[in-house]
Formats: C-alpha cells, sequence, structure tokens
C-alpha cells in the first residue's frame, strides 16, 4: 500500500514517451501510487502496452498516439484528456529526442528538430496543461531535462543541449509564473540512462560504456525504473513547496567535475 505521504488516489496524470524507458517508468510508478493515466506516445503498440499494464495495477488508463512535436496533435490528446477525465493533477513531459551532428557541420533541419521535439512540445504540453491546473488551482508538471541542460557534453549534441537548456529556462520561468497560483514545474536531469538508443550506440562503440562510467561516481548507468520514486514524489502534495527546481538523476555525475577522477573505476585508478 502507497504511504498516505505519496497517495495519488483520485488524480489524473498524462505522461508523454511512455510506450518505454522514462515516460513508461513513470506512468507505472504514478499508477502504482493510485493515479490513473492517460499516456501518450508516437509508438502506439508500445503505449497501449503500457495503459494495458496500468490497467493490471488497477487503474484507469487511456493510450493516445500522438507526435508530441506538433501542437495539433497535443491540443488533440487534451480535449481528449477532457472528454474522458476533466481534470488533470500531473503532466509528465518525458517524449522527445535529439539530433546529433558537428556544430559546424549539423543542419538547420535538424537543429529545429531537437526544438520542435524538446522544447516546443514540452512548452505546448505546459500551456495546455497550465490553463486547465491554474483554472482549479493545482497540479504538478515535471520537464524532463537532461545533464546536458546545465553541461557540456560535446560528441555532436549542439542541437540536443541547447534544446535542454531551454528546458530548464522554460521550467524556471513557468515556475515563477505559476507557482503563486498552485502549479508546480519542476524538471529532472538524468545522465545516460539505459534505452535501445544508448544500448545500440555503446554496441556500435563499446569503449563509450567506459567514459559514461568515468563521469558516473555511483558505478553504474542509470536504469529507467530510476525515476520512480522521484515522479511519484514530484507527482504527491509531499513535495508542495519545490517548484522551480533543477534535480538531478544522475549517479552523482553533476556533482562531480568533469575534469575529476571517480575513484571506483578501474580505468582511472592511479590517475
Ligand atoms: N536515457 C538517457 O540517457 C537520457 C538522459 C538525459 C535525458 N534523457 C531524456 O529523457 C527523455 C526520455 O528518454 P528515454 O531514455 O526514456 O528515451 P527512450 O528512447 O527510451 O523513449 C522515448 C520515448 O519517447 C517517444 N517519443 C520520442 N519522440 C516523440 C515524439 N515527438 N512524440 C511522441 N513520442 C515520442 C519514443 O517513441 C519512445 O517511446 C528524452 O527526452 C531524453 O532526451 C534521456
Amino acid at each position: 500500500m502507497t504511504s498516505k505521504l505519496f497517495d495519488l488516489t483520485g488524480r489524473v496524470a498524462v505522461v508523454s514517451g511512455a510506450a518505454q524507458g522514462l515516460g513508461r517508468a513513470m506512468a507505472l510508478a504514478l499508477a502504482d501510487a493510485g493515479a490513473d493515466l492517460l499516456v501518450v506516445d508516437r509508438n502506439g503498440d508500445g503505449v497501449r502496452q503500457t495503459a494495458d499494464d496500468v490497467v493490471r495495477l488497477g487503474r484507469r488508463a487511456i493510450a493516445e498516439t500522438a507526435d508530441v512535436s506538433d501542437s495539433v496533435q497535443i491540443r488533440a490528446l487534451f480535449a481528449r484528456l477532457d472528454r474522458e477525465y476533466g481534470q488533470i493533477d500531473f503532466l509528465g513531459n518525458v517524449a522527445g529526442d535529439g539530433t546529433v551532428g558537428a556544430p559546424e557541420e549539423i543542419s538547420l533541419a535538424d537543429v529545429e528538430l531537437s526544438w520542435r521535439n524538446l522544447v516546443f512540445g514540452r512548452f505546448c504540453s505546459c500551456q495546455e496543461a497550465g490553463r486547465r491546473m491554474l483554472a482549479r488551482g493545482r497540479g504538478s508538471i515535471v520537464n524532463i531535462g537532461s545533464i546536458a541542460s546545465v553541461t557540456a557534453l560535446g560528441r555532436g549534441h549542439i542541437a540536443y543541449s541547447m534544446a535542454m537548456g531551454a528546458v530548464v529556462q522554460m521550467t524556471r520561468e513557468l515556475s515563477t509564473e505559476w507557482s503563486g497560483r498552485g502549479v508546480r514545474v519542476n524538471s529532472i536531469l538524468p545522465a545516460q540512462i539505459i534505452n535501445p538508443g544508448l544500448d545500440a550506440r555503446i554496441a556500435a562503440e563499446p569503449e563509450l560504456r567506459n567514459q559514461f562510467l568515468k563521469g558516473i561516481p555511483t558505478g553504474r548507468l542509470g536504469h529507467p525504473d530510476d525515476i520512480k520514486g522521484l515522479a511519484v514524489f514530484l507527482a504527491s502534495d509531499s513535495s508542495s513547496w519545490i517548484t522551480g527546481a533543477l534535480i538531478p538523476l544522475d549517479g552523482g555525475n553533476l556533482a562531480m567535475n568533469s575534469g575529476g577522477t571517480n575513484p571506483t573505476c578501474t580505468a582511472t585508478k592511479g590517475k
């Protein structure tokens, strides 16, 4: 049974990117704590699977197939939310990938695509959710950022980093504008968390794994389930005085100076 501190019974949550990875883990954790869900992803089969799993946890779930880089599709899903639930208590803005390319070579179309996926999509969803939450005087929003929101990654991440930097400014501005009217806005900043894309990159370039681990003092990559407790906490009233926060989910990455040494990593022993 969920502790009363984190009980989400009677709450309605919208989570994007819910077919897999962090979005799916977030949706299942919120359902486990008592929330009903509207889950969104461009992967229809995947998001329906997540909705089925939410129902298995005893909660109500609606699966919506949509591309969150498109405001028309975002508005349509919020219209469906109004029809089906008439309420939103939590928004998890998780979906959206970036494009990779060297700053001197990346096409402006790819830069725009990253911006559309990560900034425009999150903002449009915040606007739709925020209007409804402000009308009721309560709500919580989490915008997933990245360690790239506050520090540079290199390796061709210019478009992604610029977009993720904008995501945390969005969070700060919206928190400042809305928290006095009951709507909290926070960001979670993950470091490398295993997903199929990361698995493929590590398979193609095995040394990457060690490179990532050198920056993670806990000595392991993240797992999507690592977001579960934080998501429930931020959706619950236990976090009612936490807003505008940028919360690392990074095994200690941001705390460690990038020039520092991870004492648990054999590759850096004695260096
Ligand atoms: N995994 C990491 O290492 C990491 C680190 C920092 C930040 N993040 C960010 O966290 C978020 C989730 O990452 P993840 O690891 O769960 O990724 P993932 O690739 O495992 O899952 C992303 C999900 O979002 C969906 N999606 C992507 N773009 C979409 C769009 N435009 N419209 C609808 N659905 C879309 C995909 O279909 C997929 O189901 C992303 O924004 C990512 O940039 C991830």
